[in-house]
């Protein structure tokens, strides 16, 4: 690791039943309910959880942990030598902000008004006395309302003489904050007291870590800590959204749709921001034209939904020597391994499953986030190999199905891109889905054209 010394790298078990006592604090004055948190001092799990917190406050080296997106790489996000730990670890980009997480609303407020720090703790950070501008701009109450705590990222201005360490902003004057709904990144939030600023928990440019096991692969020796706590619901990173400019844009497509987003008030008008099927072209891209993200160490061929399956001619272009490839398929494609000319077929009958991307369940409120914790990732989901049989030999395909559920698309696409990458293919062809479906449909379709180094539309 950059010539320096290994660490040794931990993985804490922790199951999000067995921390103690978790329970929504209705509140009828502010927008969002608080949690309140009891951990059972005699479980090793809530020791576990306490350990991790006790180093995201004093250690300059990040700690990964679980949030219902993606797992997050975790540091104190008022303190410079710890945010630099996290770029140092992921080998990231100064010039890429993070994203900061918040376990309530007061710690938020506070965070906005560092010249004028309240001292009234017991008002639980609702504007009072003396106190009248709510920090949070207006624009952002509905959708905090809605949508917290959840896979929504808001920017916010960074205040003057910010709290926040510098390098957490990339040198911005706005931030990204969010308020997660996993119970134990919230329980872990409130331990350690501080915000934290958490990017997505692989190494720069790999596909994000859907379980502890992707965290540990990229990044194992060069962190101490990895709270495990099981494979993430929504699979895809946030929603990033910007209420600052007019109209309002959504900056990354995350489980938190534009139509949602416009019921809200003042989000009538909300637009797309950031590149979508219509511009991102359909010629093939040469490889290794774009800066790489969410990218395996292979290569990703990228179908766009509708069109054909790669050819055994398409297959071999990929594999000359025989090698391995991968297949993740999705709604239409299904491999025959009796096929010489074109093993990878349109399934007979296959119906067109397209639906709206509201299989999410609601977000709004912390009642339901034990719930969401429920094991994601179904067992239909394992590689499957199939040899096929060509006039030059015998040509191995790896294959994952997803299955037409979207949802369950977005929960398995960056754990099928690392399992293929571990079974040594050389290139990965990959079904696709409409992105005009929804937009959990959009934020896979986005990570995968980020992903794609070719793309057939
Ligand atoms: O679901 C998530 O958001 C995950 C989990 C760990 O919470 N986090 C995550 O962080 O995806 P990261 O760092 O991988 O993505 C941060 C995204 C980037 O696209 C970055 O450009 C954008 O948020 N971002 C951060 N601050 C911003 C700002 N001030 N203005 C615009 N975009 C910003
Ligand atoms: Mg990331």
């Amino acid at each position: 690791m950059d010539g320096k010394e290994e660490l040794e790298t931990t993985v804490l078990p922790v199951d999000a039943g067995k921390i103690g006592k978790v329970a929504a604090v209705p509140s009828q004055d502010d927008i969002l309910d608080d949690l309140d948190i009891k951990l059972d001092e005699k479980s090793r799990d809530a020791t576990n959880l306490r350990f991790a917190a006790e180093q995201l406050k004093h250690s300059d080296i990040p700690v990964a942990f679980p949030t219902e997106t993606v797992y997050g790489l975790g540091a104190d996000a008022t303190r410079s030598a710890a945010v630099n730990g996290i770029y140092r670890a992921k080998q990231r980009p100064a010039d890429n902000p993070l994203i900061v997480h918040f376990g309530s609303l007061k710690q938020l407020r506070d965070l906005l008004r560092p010249s004028a720090p309240r001292r009234d703790t017991q008002t639980n950070g609702h504007v009072t006395d003396g106190d009248t501008k709510d920090p949070i701009p207006d624009i952002y109450r509905p959708l905090i309302e809605k949508f917290w705590p959840g896979p929504l990222t808001i920017i916010l201005p960074n205040p003057p003489n910010s709290p926040l360490a510098p390098e957490v902003t990339a040198g911005l004057s706005t931030f990204g904050a969010r308020m997660p709904r996993h119970v134990l990144a919230q329980a872990l939030i409130r331990l350690a007291d501080v915000p934290i600023a958490a990017p997505s928990a692989n190494a720069s440019t790999k596909p994000s870590p859907t379980a502890a096991e992707h965290v540990l692969y990229d990044l194992d020796g060069r962190i101490e800590t990895i709270v495990d706590g099981g494979p993430c619901d929504v699979g895809v990173e946030s929603t990033v959204v910007d209420g600052l400019c007019d109209p309002p844009l959504i900056l990354r497509p995350g489980g938190i749709s534009i139509d949602q987003l416009r019921s809200c008030s003042g989000w009538e008008k909300t637009q797309i921001g950031y590149k979508n099927a219509s511009e991102s072209g359909s010629k093939p891209k040469a490889p290794g034209m774009k800066y790489r993200h969410y990218s395996p160490k292979a290569l990703v061929v990228l179908y766009e939904a509708g069109k054909l399956p790669p050819t055994m001619e398409d297959l071999l272009a990929y594999s000359p020597n025989g090698g391995r490839l991968g297949v993740i398929t999705t709604r239409q494609w299904s491999i025959s391994t009796t096929a010489t000319n074109n093993p990878i077929r349109q399934r007979a009958g296959a119906e067109d499953k397209c639906r709206s991307s509201s299989t999410n369940e609601d977000f709004s409120g912390f009642a339901g986030m034990l719930k969401t914790l429920r094991p994601s990732l179904e067992s239909k989901n394992a590689l499957q190999p199939h040899r096929v049989s060509h006039s030059g030999g015998i040509m191995q395909l790896l294959q994952i199905a997803l299955g037409s559920d979207t949802a369950n698309i977005a929960r398995g696409i960056f754990s099928a891109l690392r399992e293929l990458d571990r079974g040594n293919v050389t290139a990965i062809f990959v079904e696709g889905i409409d992105d005009l479906e929804g937009d959990t449909a959009a934020a896979v379709m986005n990570r995968l054209r980020k992903a794609a180094e070719i793309e057939v539309g």
